[in-house]
């Protein structure tokens, strides 16, 4: 994928057999997408378009699994078994040419969870934490509601898209501690391309930066175009980084991601 202003569309999976002109109600069913549009965006007669959640049916299979533990009739704690990290690891290296082992993969149970977990873990109170608008709203509240400073650097407006301004990104990164990286970027709907990456990690690395990587659209790019995780562009991008992914793919409510530290 170049720098240009597309957003994500599924690569994998036909589709078969889905009907995507079913209307299933969802009003009064918790959903936030519909029951909170009123608080959320002012009034009620809009067209819920603000999350990522679509209106058809899940996909059967991932039914038939839920199915099949209710089946049991007992909803104890659960534990990642090897299966659970052989797919993972399974998934990033066919999809994604990424070496990733067991050991790397720490459960958390979303991708904003996960950056949560990360803000706490790797930096203080009144630390500065750099993200680059616009981006996914979540990439600044999350790192305020945890009382970091957050440094709005901004990407570079394009004719038709954003790209990396790295004469900014030097300037804002000095005194921070992280940056949080949307890479497939939401909004602008761009894989970043390797040599962006590798000057992201050399310039974080230089500064003693912990790079988040939020690679949650990772499995969602046009045909033709190609997600490079930020783990894979170099050592030093590797040893810096977290990779947050992947996304539940229409079972938002159905919880459990997986993170990755190299
Ligand atoms: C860039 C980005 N990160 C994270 C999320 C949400 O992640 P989660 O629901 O796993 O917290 C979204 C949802 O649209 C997103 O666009």
């Amino acid at each position: 994928m170049s720098n240009e202003p597309i957003m994500a569309l599924p690569q994998r999976g036909s589709g078969e057999g889905a009907n995507f002109d079913e209307i299933i109600p969802r009003e009064g069913t918790d959903s936030i997408k519909i029951d909170r549009v009123k608080d959320e965006c002012g009034s009620d007669d809009l067209i819920p378009m603000w999350v990522a959640d679509m209106d058809f049916r899940t996909p059967p299979f991932v039914f038939d699994a839920i199915r099949k533990r209710l089946e049991q009739g007992i909803l104890g704690y659960t534990c990642q078994n090897p299966p659970y990290y052989e797919s993972i690891c399974r998934w990033n290296k066919e999809q994604h040419g990424m070496d990733v082992t067991r050991e790397m993969i720490c459960y958390v149970p979303g991708v904003v969870s996960g950056i949560f977990l990360a803000v706490q873990a790797f930096t203080e109170k009144g630390d500065r934490i750099l993200i680059q608008e616009p981006v996914y709203h979540p990439f600044c509240f999350v790192p305020e509601s945890c009382k970091r400073e957050v440094v709005q650097s901004s990407l570079r407006r394009t004719e038709t898209s954003f790209a990396m301004d790295f004469e900014t990104l030097r300037r804002d990164i000095k005194g921070c501690k992280m940056m949080i990286l949307c890479n497939p970027h939401n909004p602008a709907g761009i894989c970043w391309k390797k040599e962006d990456l590798q000057q992201v990690a050399r310039i974080c690395a230089e500064e003693g930066v912990v790079v988040v990587s939020d690679e949650i659209h990772c499995d969602m790019v046009f045909r033709g175009h190609k997600h490079i995780p930020f783990a894979s562009v170099s050592e030093e991008a590797r040893r810096i980084s977290i990779t947050l992914s992947h996304q539940d793919l229409q079972h938002a409510g159905h919880r459990g991601k997986s993170g990755h530290r190299l």
